[in-house]
C-alpha cells in the first residue's frame, strides 16, 4: 500500500502524523511512504531524517493525496484539502465530526473511508489514541500554571516547590483521570502540596498507591471543592463525563474563596470547562483575569509542544496504522475490533451512530456498509 503523510495546514499546528521510526517500520513491512517536504519541521524533524528512514519526499500536498491509498494525518482535513481526497481513499486522523457538519458532509461526499483516532477503542484501555494528548496536557497544566503564578504574569508570586524553610505552593486538581494524574505527578515532583479530587472511589484508591505522599486524594463534592479553593495557588480542571459537557464544579461566586493572583488551568475547556468563568483561549493569548484570578484555558494545549506531542501520538497510532495498511480498510473493519470502532465513514455511508444522532442523519454499522 502507498501511505501519504501531508504537512498539517491548520494554523499553529506543528505536529505531523508519522515520525521516521514509523516510516522505517512501514517500509520494512513492504509499503511505500510518501512524506510532503517540510511536513516534520514543526516537530523538529528534518526531511533528511524521513528520507533516511525510507520515505519518498514529495513536493506539495497534491502528489501526496494524488498517489497515496492511505493518508495519515493529525488534524481533520480543512476545506482546501477536501477536493484532494479521492473516492475509496483511506483517511486516518482526528476528525471530531460531531463538532463540524461541513466536514462531515464533505468527507461523506468524497466517498473516502474515514477512520477517526478519537473513537478507536480497545477493550480495557478506553480510547488509546486520546490518552497521549491527555498525558501531555496534564503535565503541561502544571508547567503553565507554575509560570503564570509568577508575579509579572499576574500570579500571586508563589514558587510551587517552595524552598527550604518556606511552605510550597498548593495545587488542587479536579478529576483524577489521565490529565489529573499526570498533573499530580508533575506538581508532586516539583514539591508542591497536592490534593486531587474524584468521584470514583476505586480511582482514588489506585491513586493512593500510584502517587507519592505529597498527593492527597479527596472524594469530590461541592463542599470539599469549596474547602479546597481557599488554600489553592493553582487549580487544575481535569474532569470528564464521557459523551457529556464538563460539569460546572466551580461557580463564579466561588472565585471569591480563592486568593488573589491564584491561577486556574481548565484543561477540560475543550468539553465546555468545569469552571464557570472559563472560555477557550489560544496559545497566542492564553490567559485572562476574572475577579483577580488568572485563567488559562487553551483548548489545544498539546499544540504548544508539537515535538513531544508528535512522538507521543505516533507511539500510540503506529500499531494501528500498520494494521490498517496491512489489512486494507475492508478487512480491518471485518477482522480488527479496535479499527472497526474507528470507522466513521465507509464510501459515503456514515457509520458512527453518535455523529448521526448529533446531526439527525441516517447511519449504518460499518460492517454492513461494506
Ligand atoms: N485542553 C486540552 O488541550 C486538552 C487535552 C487533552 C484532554 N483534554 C480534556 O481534559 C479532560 C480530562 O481528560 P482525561 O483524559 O483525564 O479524562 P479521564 O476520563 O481519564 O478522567 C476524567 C476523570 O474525571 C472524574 N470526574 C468526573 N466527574 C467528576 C467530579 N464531579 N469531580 C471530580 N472528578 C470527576 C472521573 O471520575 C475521571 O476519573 C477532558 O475534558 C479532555 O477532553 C483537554
Amino acid at each position: 500500500m502507498i501511505l501519504g503523510v501531508p504537512k498539517e495546514i491548520k494554523p499553529q499546528e506543528g505536529r505531523v502524523g508519522m515520525v521516521p521510526a514509523g516510516v522505517h517500520r512501514l517500509v520494512g513491512e513492504g509499503h511505500e511512504v510518501l512524506v510532503e517536504e517540510g511536513a516534520g519541521l514543526g516537530a523538529g524533524i528534518e526531511d533528511r531524517e524521513f528520507r533516511e528512514a525510507g520515505a519518498e519526499l514529495v513536493r506539495g500536498p497534491e502528489e501526496v493525496f494524488g498517489r497515496a491509498d492511505l493518508i495519515v494525518k493529525v488534524k481533520e482535513p480543512l476545506p482546501e484539502e477536501f477536493g484532494r481526497i479521492r473516492e475509496g481513499q483511506v483517511l486516518f486522523t482526528y476528525f471530531h465530526f460531531a463538532a463540524d457538519r461541513v466536514l462531515t458532509d464533505a468527507i461523506l461526499a468524497s466517498k473516502a473511508f474515514a477512520f477517526a483516532y478519537e473513537t478507536l477503542e480497545v477493550p480495557g484501555q478506553g480510547l488509546p489514541l486520546l490518552t497521549p494528548m491527555s498525558e501531555v496536557a496534564g503535565r503541561m497544566a502544571v508547567q503553565v500554571g507554575a509560570y503564570h503564578l509568577e508575579a509579572p504574569r499576574g500570579g500571586n508570586g508563589t514558587l510551587l516547590g517552595g524552598v527550604p524553610g518556606v511552605r510550597p505552593g498548593r495545587v488542587v486538581i479536579l478529576g483524577g483521570g489521565v490529565v489529573g494524574t499526570e498533573a499530580a505527578r508533575m506538581a508532586s515532583g516539583l514539591g508542591a502540596e497536592v490534593t486531587i479530587l474524584d468521584i470514583d472511589l476505586e480511582r482514588l484508591r489506585d491513586l493512593s498507591f500510584l502517587l507519592p505522599p505529597n498527593v492527597h486524594g479527596l472524594y469530590s463534592n461541592a463542599y470539599a471543592i469549596q474547602q479546597q479553593l481557599a488554600g489553592a495557588d493553582l487549580l487544575v480542571g481535569a474532569v470528564l463525563i464521557k459523551g457529556h459537557r464538563a460539569p460546572r464544579l466551580v461557580r463564579r461566586e466561588d472565585l471569591n474563596l480563592m486568593k488573589p493572583g491564584s491561577v486556574i488551568v481548565d484543561v477540560a475547556v475543550d468539553q465546555g470547562g468545569c469552571i464557570e468563568t472559563c472560555r477557550p483561549t489560544t496559545h497566542e493569548d492564553p490567559t485572562f483575569v476574572v475577579d483577580g484570578i488568572v485563567h488559562y484555558c487553551v483548548a489545544n494545549m498539546p499544540g504548544g509542544v508539537p515535538r513531544t506531542s508528535t512522538f507521543a501520538l505516533t507511539n500510540a497510532t503506529l500499531p494501528f496504522i500498520s494494521r490498517l495498511a496491512n489489512l486494507g480498510p475492508e478487512r480491518a473493519i471485518r477482522e480488527d475490533g479496535p479499527l472497526s470502532t474507528a470507522a466513521s465513514m465507509v464510501r459515503g455511508v456514515l457509520t458512527d451512530e453518535a455523529v448521526a444522532s448529533s446531526f439527525g442523519m441516517e447511519w449504518a454499522p460499518a460492517s454492513s456498509a461494506l
